[in-house]
């Protein structure tokens, strides 16, 4: 494919132009099939914690386990940005975030998303600071799963709106190149976006963002469970490999019979 190498300076500057198509990436051969797609903007998210490994939420997800598949979406050198996400517990310090941003980018990751705004600006000062790209995520967050005793939306309330909409001002201020809304009520997800002047990618958060991330096994229906509801259109892979596995054992058993 003869495409341009993405940066986040060319992310940043997809706001307003073009709208943007964001999609996770676990591992060689997804990071390698979206890159073909043509998707500009792939997320390892710790999300793999529950899609691919099992977890039962983002909290269990360990650097060890990025590291390993930030290296396997990053051998197919994708076109595509390649961000990784810091994990639960990882960023707590300066000095924690920028040793555990160091590792992702040393596996491959070309920038790095963590969840918050003002609570970890000291972090993502540091990071930029560094010069690492920096992905920014607010709204339902879901590393703090346990703490707030599940997945809720946010931007109902006046002060939640509030709280939202200084986050957002002060990761576009910091130098972040775009951020991510989840689960952020659509009004509010719109008026984040028409207000900072970075991309937003929204997840679960209306039309109104500059973009739309998703986890790309909800997409393909291949996660195990529930789909979540901001999934409009999605397909069933996973009916799919079933029915070619089925198909091929009966070729196994019986042969000559198909
Ligand atoms: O980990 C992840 O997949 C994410 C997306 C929900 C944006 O952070």
């Amino acid at each position: 494919m003869n495409a341009p190498k993405i940066t986040p300076q060319i992310i940043r500057a997809m706001k307003g132009r073009e709208r943007i198509a964001a999609l996770t990436a676990y591992d060689f051969a997804m990071a390698r099939n979206l890159d073909e797609a043509g998707v500009p903007l792939l997320l390892v998210g710790d999300s793999l914690g529950m899609v691919v490994l099992g977890y039962p939420d983002t909290t269990h997800v360990t650097m060890a386990d990025m590291e390993h598949h930030v290296r396997s979406a990053a051998r197919a050198k994708p076109h595509a940005l390649l961000v990784a996400d810091l994990p639960y517990g990882s960023y707590l310090t300066v000095e924690s975030a920028l040793e555990n941003a160091r590792r992702l980018i040393g596996a491959g990751a070309e920038a790095i998303k963590a969840e918050g705004g003002q609570n970890v600006l000291p972090q993502i000062k540091a990071l930029l600071a560094a010069g690492i790209p920096f992905l920014g995520h607010l709204g339902m967050l879901p590393q703090n799963v346990v703490v707030e005793g599940g997945y809720s939306i946010k931007g109902k309330t006046a002060e939640e709106r509030a709280i939202l909409m200084k986050d957002a001002a002060a990761l576009a201020d910091s130098g972040a190149f775009g951020v991510v809304l989840e689960l952020v009520t659509p009004p509010v997800a719109r008026e984040i976006s028409a207000q900072i002047s970075i991309p937003t990618l929204g997840i679960g958060s209306g039309s109104g963002c500059d973009g739309e991330i998703l986890v790309t096994t909800d997409l393909l229906g291949t996660s195990p469970g529930h789909v979540p509801k901001h999934v409009k259109k999605h397909w069933n892979f996973a009916e799919q490999m079933r029915a070619a596995v089925v198909e091929w054992k009966g070729d196994v058993i019986h042969p000559g019979t198909t």
